[in-house]
Parts: C-alpha cells; structure tokens; sequence
C-alpha cells in the first residue's frame, strides 16, 4: 500500500527552542517510521520580517544541519528549501484568489503580530495562504505541528474544500497532528504565553544552544508554584509551571509523566529541576554534536538542498498541472 504522506515546514530564523523541538522535530523524526516525508525549510515565510542575505544564506544551512542532528534522514524523507520549488509562490497566487479578506482578518497570529510590530507588510498577512499552497502542493495527508499552526491547519483545509466544491477532487484534505505530550511548549517564566523564538526575554525560552550554565540558570528561575508540601504532578490547569516542566523533562528522556510523578513523589521542586537541567545537558549536548558534524560540511549540506528540491519540484509539478489544467490556465 502507497504511504501516507506527511508534510511540515520550519522558518530558518536564527535560533529554535527546545519548543520547536518538542512541538515539532522529535515528531518529524518518528514520523518517518511509518509515513514518506516532506519536509521545508520556509526562507519565504521568514522574509515578513526584514533578513540580511548573508545572515539568511547562513540560517538555512544552520536549520538544514539541525534537521540532520534531530534524525531527518535526506534517504527517506525529501528536504528541502522552500524557495528553491517555485511552484509554491505560482499556486500561492491561486490561492490568494480563492480566499476570502474576512477570514484572513481572524487569523490570531497576524491579529497578535500587528499588535507587537509597527512595520506590518502584506507578507505577514498572506502568510497562512502561503503555508496552504506548500501543504496542498503535496497532497498531504498528515501535518505535524505545534497548536500555535493549529488556525493555519484549518484554514488550509477550508480553502481545499472550496477548492474542490467548484473543481472536482484536486487537493487531499489535510489534517493535523499534535504531540500529545507537547503540543505547546511554554515560556519557562510565564506558563500561560506560549516558548517562542521571537520573544524578547531570553530568559523564557531554552535555546537548543544554550550553554549548561545558561540552562542551569533559567531552569532555576523558571515559575513552579508555592503549594506545600510541594506536590509534583501534571495538572496544566492548577500547576501550570510544574506541568511545563513535566512536559519538557518527559520529551526529553522519552519518559511518560506518569513514570514521572512517581519517581518524583515525595521530592521537592528542586529535585525536579536538578533532573531537567541534568538531562537537558546531556540531550543538547549530544544534539549539538551532531549538528556541529554536519555544519561544518557545507557541501554535503548544499548536496541535500538541491537533490531535495529536485524531488520536491517533481511532486509539485504534478499537483501545479493539474491545477492549472483545471482551472483553465494551460493549452494542450
Ligand atoms: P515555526 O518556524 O514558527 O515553528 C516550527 C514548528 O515548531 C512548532 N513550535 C512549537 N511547538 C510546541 N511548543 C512551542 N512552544 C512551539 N513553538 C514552535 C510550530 O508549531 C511549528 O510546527 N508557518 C510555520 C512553518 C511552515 C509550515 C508550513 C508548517 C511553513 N509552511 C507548512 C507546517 C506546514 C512556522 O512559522 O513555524
């Protein structure tokens, strides 16, 4: 039987958190078990905000390197740079076209963006139709992302139904797939805003670069609660911080919370973060390693790119054709 097919997408923005990791990499890593993956590195969705070119040329082969390092096999899966398949700007177009202003205007990332930044561009607005054409060009079935995507997702599906309403079954309608373990990561000093790359305090987030003394120090500082006796258990709703730190530790040993709550009965709060930090440590440690290994050989890296764009082009022209085709934009 064919495979199912996966499709997902990172912005090479710099720095990840141990968030995009959770919500997104360690799945993308175990996906590929079972299903045949695409993957994207999405430089155009980076550019609604200003990038330096040496900087962005530098931030692609950075997150091509840190896929490899997280277990992005370029055997099994395809991936590749967004802007090098053009055909995703060519079915962006169409898509903008039959989406509607309104439902654009309810998307809460840009609604949250527009509040934070003065100099908002059209980019950011066309953003999620941008992430539609990259789902949609692969006949996706699956995508796995964190529950920030979870509107774009939905937004993706609807415009396919339309799609398909005029024109007969042209797209496959995609759906979601969370961690159920780590859908969303949170801020390490405030439980109720999500661990994001763009956030101002750096002492919210963990970077996967950061030193063990930078670890040691924000996970010390991270918000736990004053209950007494101190009573570690996952419950988001009462204990929001002690259920992010649950989250995170979990993700990273692949241990359930279950196993979690009992080995931690009867331990106090810095035991827990002693153990976070501990293996934190080791896990980024190890992880860096591996990413130093395929930096430092651009070639190789640059090899991965193209032959992965090489492949994505062919699945993407067979979805582009077929629009076109339908929609009365080529003569045969
Ligand atoms: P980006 O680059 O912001 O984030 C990449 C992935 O990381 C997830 N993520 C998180 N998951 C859990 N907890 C967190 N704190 C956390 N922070 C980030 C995101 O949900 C995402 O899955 N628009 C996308 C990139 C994209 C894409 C696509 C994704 C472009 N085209 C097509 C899916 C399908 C973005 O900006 O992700």
């Amino acid at each position: 039987m064919k495979k199912k097919i996966i499709f997902s997408g990172i912005q090479p923005t710099g720095s990840l958190t141990i968030g995009n990791y959770i919500g997104a990499l360690s799945q993308w890593r175990k996906l590929q078990k079972k299903y045949f993956c695409i993957f994207c590195i999405a430089d155009l969705h980076s550019l609604t905000i200003y990038q330096k070119k040496d900087v962005l040329n530098k931030n692609i082969l950075d997150i091509l390197a840190i896929c490899l390092a997280c277990g992005i096999s370029p055997e099994k899966s395809i991936i590749f740079v967004q802007s090098h398949v053009p055909q995703h700007s060519q079915l962006n177009w169409i898509l903008n076209c039959f989406t509607n202003f309104g439902e654009m205007k309810r998307m809460t990332q840009f609604k949250e963006k527009i509040y934070l930044n003065k100099n908002i561009n059209i980019g950011l607005f066309n953003y999620p139709i941008l992430m539609a054409s990259d789902i949609l060009l692969y006949q996706t079935n699956k995508v796995p992302v964190g529950k920030d995507q979870i509107q774009h997702i939905e937004l993706t599906r609807d415009i396919a139904y339309r799609f398909n309403n005029i024109y007969g079954n042209i797209f496959t309608i995609p759906e979601k797939i969370l961690n159920t373990n780590g859908s969303c990561i949170m801020s390490l000093t405030n439980p109720q805003k999500k661990m994001s790359k763009s956030d101002p305090d750096n002492n919210n987030i963990i970077d996967l670069f950061d030193s063990d003394f930078i670890i040691k120090q924000k996970i010390k500082n991270a918000i736990t609660d004053s209950n007494y006796p101190p009573n570690i258990k996952y419950d988001f709703k009462n204990k929001p911080g002690i259920s992010n730190l649950l989250i995170i530790l979990s993700n990273i040993t692949e241990c359930s919370i279950k196993k979690l709550e009992q080995n931690f009965k009867n331990k106090n709060y810095n035991n827990l973060k002693e153990s976070i930090i501990d293996n934190l440590c080791i896990f980024l440690n190890k992880l860096r390693k591996k990413y130093f290994f395929y930096r430092n050989d651009e070639k190789y890296l640059k090899n991965i790119m193209f032959n992965g764009a090489k492949r994505a082009k062919k699945q993407a022209n067979i979805t582009l054709k077929k629009v076109y085709d339908t929609i009365g934009l080529s003569f045969k």
